[in-house]
């Protein structure tokens, strides 16, 4: 079995312990397409509120190895010169283990009208196919050329042309793609059916802000009309809060806390998940930049939900395991529909293995009844969002719990074990 690292957890058993104040990252999901964005400029780009998180040094490493020159200035401030693009070619290494690396393939396209890279891997939780990007960047021009362990896009005429793209599923970094892509084509782009996400929303603004003509912003049909060159000497890609790490934390105080409060966030991008704890009991306070939340009050219990999972402003499916702890604690039966992707569902044979009562019915739909006390127990996270579930129904367990496998949790939270050690998790990390 892998193993890189694991988190010792001891459980609450359920009490209410929970008490102080978390200050939440800038986003894993908004960083990739910022750092992504640098290589549209012919000269360079400073990005801040970087999160410092494993999938961050791979998409560095991976700009590296394009040629781009990074140095950080301060914590969570980079500055990128790119200038000299050298190579068309991701590494493979790196590549296949990070799905954002997709990003890298538009810009690569747009400057120097190549691109060699290996299918994108990242977290195992579903086919994670490439046929929209495909599809829309041979509308753009490009030639695809598919090897056994490789594929080589080439723009024959040396510039991208806008095009009208229709996604077939709503996704969020080809829309993303398509954005960068336009960037630096011929004429507009028009992305139909983009996704509303706000990682997306902030990468258009940015674009308009680098002087793009960018229209449709916050509706699913987003355009832009490309630029021959662009100059980042004067702009900062500031990265957004990280919104699953916000409702991360939200769902852990719904659990477990008498008070906490989530600091730095954008309370619009965390909506659908203040109104389904709501639904569930808990209490939470939405201020300007900060929510509050406190589990149910004594004598109150969880009420049960039926969760299913939706593209922005939906709920999201990063949260979807997370949550899955909470239905363990409600009363009644809970609805479990996972709609984006079909390996999203494993986590609960092992939260059936520490106590819970789930009936998975098929890839997408669960049946989960409650409540029912947790076991603590030795558990292999499967990817990032479950294991980060994990963390929480260790927490609510009886008893000691080894998280394994604690890489794939750090590939999005940052630090996790030392930040929820104050707040009285009793978490290390080994
Ligand atoms: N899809 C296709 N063909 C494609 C691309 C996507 O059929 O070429 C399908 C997918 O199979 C899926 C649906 O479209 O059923 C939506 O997937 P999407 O493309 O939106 O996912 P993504 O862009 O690869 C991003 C986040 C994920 C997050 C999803 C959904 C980044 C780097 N990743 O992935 O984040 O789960 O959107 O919101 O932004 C995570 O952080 O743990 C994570 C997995």
């Amino acid at each position: 079995m892998e193993e890189d690292g694991k988190f010792l957890i001891q459980g609450f058993g359920g009490r209410r312990i929970i008490d102080g104040e978390i200050r939440v990252n800038g986003a894993k999901n908004d960083a990739l397409p910022g750092l992504a964005a640098a290589l549209l400029f012919r000269d360079g780009l400073r990005l801040s509120n970087v999160p410092a998180l494993k999938d961050i040094d791979g998409m560095l490493e991976l700009l590296s190895g394009l040629g781009v020159g990074w140095s950080r200035a301060k914590p969570r401030e980079y500055q990128l010169v790119t200038t000299k693009l050298s190579a068309a070619k991701l590494k493979p290494e790196i590549a296949k283990r990070l799905r954002g690396s997709m990003l890298l393939t538009a810009p690569l396209l747009a400057r120097l009208g190549e691109a060699t890279f290996p299918h994108p891997g990242g977290c195992v939780i579903g086919a994670r196919p490439i046929d929209i990007f495909l599809e829309g960047f041979q509308a753009m021009g490009v030639k695809l050329h598919k090897g056994e362990k490789i594929y080589r896009l080439r723009v024959p005429s040396g510039r991208l042309r806008g095009a009208r793209i229709f996604l077939k599923n709503v996704s969020v970094t080809a829309t993303e793609a398509f954005l960068l892509a336009g960037a630096l084509a011929h004429g507009e782009t028009v992305i139909e059916n983009a996704a509303l996400e706000p990682e997306v929303t902030h990468l258009a603004q940015f674009l308009r802000r680098a002087g793009l003509r960018v229209r449709g912003i916050g509706t699913t049909r987003l355009s832009v009309v490309g630029a021959k060159s662009l100059s980042g000497l004067d702009l900062n890609y500031r990265v957004i809060p990280d919104r699953i790490e916000t409702g991360s934390f939200l769902i852990l105080g719904a659990l477990a806390a008498k008070r906490l409060v989530v600091r730095g966030v954008v309370p619009e991008h965390n909506r659908a998940v203040v109104e389904m704890l709501r639904r569930a009991g808990a209490r939470l306070e939405v201020g300007r930049d900060s929510i509050v939340v406190q589990a149910p009050s004594a004598g109150q219990s969880y009420l049960p939900l039926e969760v299913k999972t939706h593209e922005f402003p939906g709920f999201p499916t990063d949260l979807q395991a997370p949550l899955t702890v909470l239905l363990t604690q409600a009363v009644g039966e809970s609805t479990v529909f996972e709609t984006i992707f079909e390996g999203r569902l494993l986590h609960l044979h092992t939260l059936r293995e520490m106590g819970a009562n789930v009936v998975v019915h098929d890839p997408h739909r669960a049946t989960v009844v409650g409540p029912t006390p947790l076991r603590g127990r030795h558990v292999y996270s499967p990817d990032l969002r479950a294991g980060l579930a994990y963390i929480l129904a260790a927490v609510v367990a009886e008893g000691e719990s080894v998280v394994h496998n604690a890489h794939y949790v750090e590939r999005g939270y940052e630090r996790v074990a030392e930040r929820l050690q104050t707040l009285g998790v009793k978490i290390v990390k080994e």
